[in-house]
């Protein structure tokens, strides 16, 4: 063998070597965190946009983070709920925008005023979205398009908008309201699957982008993964599950708002509820297809539509 083939197979041995250790010290790293969690960080001075915030988990995780003393902005195009939602955080540094996150102009439009009125979104909580819940057959090219121009484009536009000031501020978070379903098949769901496979993948292909950079941004992501919840994207729909122990039927907003603030206090990259989805949307995915698939009928875990 010539000497630089002998010096290529050293620089494969040794990048292999680094990395089993890396994995090694992250095993253990996670194994020490399992039981002592990384501190609460403050959210003094964040200013904290959450799309989607006048219903639902958007708007609880906007009623608990107006303890914090962050200040918080809501984008929705529901008008009379961000009303109500104004009326009980008059007292808090809140701000209301009526904003269609699927369209790009207007989202463009109102960051660039956010600017000039409100100051730099230092944290970007991208949760607006919308789920119809029928046969893959039975949605309309309408409903087909408009599913990834709110669930997916509208991620697309406040992350082009907010992210490259960020990257020059050289901080950020990027909370993204994700679902189970961005992970496991789940049947009369299957656009919706994949609207949320879709943003799962964008913010891991980011994160990855800003990893590669030679000096990687200080923006942190925060992905979240519920199961049903019962909020209005429910209504009309029943969730079953077979072991409410392991996987209730509905969990509560208020409780899912508390563990995505927690895990962008704590720095979480991903935050799976109940901890299940965790199980479920990756460990098992090691399984034969037949396998998961026969494990997920056993726990009968889907929606359906209650007519
Ligand atoms: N509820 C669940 O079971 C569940 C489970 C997993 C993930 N999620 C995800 O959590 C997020 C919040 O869901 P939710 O349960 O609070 O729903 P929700 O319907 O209660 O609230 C969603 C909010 O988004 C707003 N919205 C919808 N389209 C919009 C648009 N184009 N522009 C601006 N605002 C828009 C609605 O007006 C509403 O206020 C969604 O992304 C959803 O996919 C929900």
């Amino acid at each position: 063998m010539t000497a630089t083939g002998v010096k290529n197979v050293l620089e494969v041995l040794w990048d292999f070597l680094a990395l089993v250790i890396f994995i090694i010290s992250c095993n253990v790293e996670a194994i020490f965190r399992y039981f002592v969690k990384p501190p609460l960080k403050p959210l003094d001075g964040e200013v904290v946009l959450i799309t989607g915030g006048a219903n639902g988990i958007g708007r609880e995780i906007a009623l608990q983070l107006a303890k914090t003393k962050a200040k918080i902005v809501c984008w929705d195009l529901d008008e009379n709920a961000s009303r109500l939602l104004e009326k009980e955080l008059k007292d808090c540094d809140a701000h209301f925008y009526k904003v269609d996150v699927s369209d790009r102009i207007q989202v463009e439009a109102t960051a660039l005023k956010m600017q000039q009125t409100i100051g730099d979104i230092t944290i970007l909580v991208n949760n607006a979205g919308i789920m119809p819940c029928k046969s893959f057959f039975k949605h309309s090219p309408q409903e087909l398009e408009n599913l990834f121009k709110v669930n997916v484009f509208g991620n697309f536009w406040t992350l082009r908008a907010f992210v490259p000031k960020m990257m020059e501020m050289n901080r950020g978070h990027i909370v993204t309201l994700c679902s189970a379903a961005g992970l496991i098949p789940v049947r009369n769901l299957a656009p919706y699957c994949g609207s949320k496979h879709a943003i799962h993948g964008v913010v891991e292909g980011l994160k990855d982008e800003f990893l590669s950079m030679e000096v990687p941004p200080k923006i942190n992501f925060t992905t979240v993964y519920p199961f049903s919840c019962n909020t209005g994207l429910l209504t009309g729909l029943k969730s079953h599950t077979r072991f409410p122990w392991l996987v209730p039927k509905y969990l509560r907003p208020q409780n899912v708002a508390a563990c995505a603030i927690d895990g962008l206090r704590r720095n979480y990259e991903h935050v799976y509820i109940p901890g299940f989805v965790q199980f479920a949307g990756t460990t098992a995915k090691g399984l034969l297809p037949k396998v998961q698939r026969a494990s997920t009928n056993f726990l009968q875990c889907y929606v359906e539509p209650t007519k």
